[in-house]
Parts: C-alpha cells; sequence; structure tokens
C-alpha cells in the first residue's frame, strides 16, 4: 500500500515559522517522524510552494499511489482548483492540519477541500499525518476486503 504526502505552501518552513503553533521539526524532520511509525506503509513526501505543482503531484498519484495525507497551507481555505484536483482522482485523499484550524482566525475554519475528502485531522500536531496515514489505510483495507 502506497500513501503520498502532500504538503503546501510555507510547510516548508516548518521548525522556524510560528514553531508555538507548528512545532520545531523542520519538514524533512516532520517526515522521518512518520515514517517511523510506518513499516508496511509505503509513503513518499512533496511539498510545493505552487498550486499547479501541488495539482500534478494529485492527479499522477491516480496511477502512482493508493491514497493521499494533504495539508494545503493556506490553499486549503481558498483553491477551488486543488479540490478539483482531488475530486477527479478516484483515491482517498485524507486532509491536515497541524494546527486546530477552528481555534485560530476565522478565514483559517473554511475548507474548500472537506467536502471531496474522507476526512479531516486538524489540532493535533505534526502527529495528525500519522493519525491520517492511519485512517487511510484502514480505510483502504477495509475497502479490499
Ligand atoms: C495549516 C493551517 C493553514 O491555515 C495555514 O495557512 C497553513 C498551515 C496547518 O497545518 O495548520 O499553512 O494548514
Amino acid at each position: 500500500m502506497k500513501i503520498r504526502i502532500i504538503n503546501g505552501p510555507n510547510l516548508n518552513l516548518l521548525g522556524t515559522r510560528k514553531p508555538d503553533v507548528y512545532g520545531h521539526k523542520s519538514l524533512d524532520e516532520v517526515n522521518e517522524f512518520i515514517e517511523g511509525y510506518f513499516k508496511r506503509v509505503e509513503l513518499d513526501f512533496f511539498q510545493s510552494n505552487h498550486e499547479g505543482l501541488i495539482i500534478d503531484k494529485i492527479q499522477q498519484a491516480a496511477h502512482e499511489a493508493d491514497g493521499i495525507v494533504i495539508n494545503p497551507g493556506a490553499y486549503t481555505h481558498y483553491s477551488y482548483a486543488i479540490r478539483d484536483a482531488i475530486e477527479a482522482v478516484d483515491i482517498p485523499v485524507a486532509e491536515v492540519h497541524i494546527s486546530n484550524v477552528h481555534g485560530r482566525v476565522d478565514f483559517r475554519s473554511t475548507s474548500v477541500i472537506s467536502e471531496v475528502c474522507s476526512g479531516t485531522v486538524s489540532g493535533f500536531g505534526i502527529y495528525g499525518y500519522v493519525l491520517a496515514v492511519q485512517a487511510l489505510a484502514h480505510q483502504l483495507k477495509r475497502k479490499a476486503e
């Protein structure tokens, strides 16, 4: 089973960007942290600050992975293009936010992608990525039975 983990804009700055909100680990350290939880799930990682590149990776995942975990950063709140890409691929997608988007400024509690995702994990820090991979793996296994 293969899951692609996609991070959007500014998540390359993890470790230095608002560590009180997003933690002290760099993106590479976060990816290592996630990998440490999984032996039987193959993970690949992608980060971009560019909407089109994120959309390309979502589209390619339809042929290259069984599911996607995505933290689209601020694109969460307004990218109908990313929403359409998620809706277009025939594999499950889980939405992750490191922070609790419902406990911050108002615009962060709107997600234009939640409706086309299997589910959302928000507010559990980087452990949210682990939870999302576990949830997708469970969903995919159930579907295969
Ligand atoms: C975020 C929350 C977004 O509102 C913000 O723009 C991000 C990160 C999170 O992981 O908590 O870049 O998606």
